[in-house]
């Protein structure tokens, strides 16, 4: 492995960014025409990274360098193609080419190492699965012609493909992880609830945090089958299997009964009607008294840049569904029979995340 040897403030051990695009530009100190070079070059450098994380390439390179041939057969691919996928790399600074010709790693291909604490392979992977790229390439169309896109398609997509289900819900369960620290950072609390439900609640990274927070809590992890497949490793690593149940199920069906039901990143795969069913479902399973968390990335009000716009954007063009305004959500969940309690910022030292935990109440 390479390591990240920076010291806060000193330039980074890679390259400065490159773009194909930096060759249209005629003027060098033209800021303007690079920074949009730079934004139009990130369909290379996206598929290069996904391209290296999905064949694995990380995991065999280290600071030896190895010959392109010797890594093209421990790794079962043809050695002209990998080499030219290894030296577009270079460009970047994912991977380190040597004067003798081999290629050895650099922090950046260490952090798409299967396994690391903080890795990225599954993001650079599950966020560039088939049917997330071809939507993306769509955006206009589906800005010119404001057709919704087919909400089932990534949900197909990941029954029928069980190894893409897996880095999908790798790349959510990273999501997660941040959020999950920063609570943890935070000493976010929920608000009481004995028997908590995660709807949608994936690997249960968060439903562990939640058991962690509330010690004399029991939790039910509820989501479909093929996303739930790592949950036991991952409630066992918390030390909560004990306190926790797995269940595979429909949330457009009926969803477990709880006295706190959690819809983190949920709602906004959904067009309004589709989350106000899933919303209906919860009131009806929920306790009187019950209460409902809801973790999205909240459209800020008044508006300013956002990474809440572009996972917007995502939500639009792959999943029909989209991101809401606290009063968009107080309005939605009001017709499913909660009261909006209060919002609380995710936050850890300095940091904010765009992701808001709003709490409701059953009405
Ligand atoms: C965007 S992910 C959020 C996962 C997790 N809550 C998180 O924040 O990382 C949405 C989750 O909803 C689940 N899901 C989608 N359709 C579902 C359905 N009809 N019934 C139950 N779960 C479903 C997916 O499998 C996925 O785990």
């Amino acid at each position: 492995m390479a390591t990240d040897t920076n010291a806060p403030g000193e330039p980074h051990p890679w390259p400065e960014p490159v773009s194909m695009f930096d060759t249209s530009i005629d003027d060098p100190g033209d800021a303007a025409g690079r920074r949009l070079a730079l934004l139009l070059g990130g369909f290379m450098s996206t598929q290069v990274v996904s391209a290296l994380a999905q064949l694995g390439v990380p995991d065999e390179l280290g600071q030896a360098g190895r010959p392109p041939a010797e890594l093209a057969a421990a790794l079962g691919l043809p050695v002209v193609p990998l080499t030219r996928l290894l030296r577009a790399a270079t460009t970047f600074g994912v991977v380190r080419v040597n004067p003798d010709g081999t290629f050895s790693a650099t922090p950046l291909s260490d952090r798409l190492r299967t396994g690391v604490p903080g890795s990225l392979r599954d993001s650079a992977i599950g966020f560039v699965l088939p049917p997330l790229w071809s939507a993306l390439g769509n955006l206009a169309d589906l800005v010119r012609t404001g057709t919704p896109a087919d909400p089932q398609l990534m949900w197909d997509y990941a029954r029928d493909h069980p190894d893409a289900a897996a880095r999908f819900a790798g790349a959510m369960a990273r999501q997660a992880a941040t959020l999950a620290g920063c609570l943890r950072a935070a000493g976010y609390a929920p608000p009481p609830g004995q028997r908590i439900v995660d709807v949608g609640g994936s690997r249960g990274i968060l439903l562990s945090y939640l058991l962690q927070a509330v010690p004399g809590a029991r939790g039910v992890l509820f989501d479909r089958a093929e996303a739930l497949a790592a949950a036991p490793a991952v409630l066992a690593a918390a030390g909560v299997e004990d306190r926790a149940e797995v269940v595979t199920g429909n949330f457009m069906t009926e969803v477990p009964d709880g006295d706190l039901h959690v819809l983190c990143h949920v709602l906004h795969d959904w067009d309004d009607e589709i989350a106000l069913a899933i919303a209906r479902n919860c009131y009806r399973a929920s306790h009187p008294g019950g209460g409902l968390l809801v973790i999205e990335y909240l459209l800020p009000t008044p508006a300013e840049p956002s990474l809440s716009y572009l996972m917007d954007i995502l939500m639009m063009t792959v999943e029909a569904g989209g991101e809401r305004t606290r009063e968009e959500f107080t309005h939605l969940l009001g017709r499913a029979g909660y009261s909006f309690g209060r919002e609380v910022p995710v936050t850890s030292p300095g940091r904010q995340l765009p992701q808001r935990i709003l709490e409701f109440r059953r009405v």
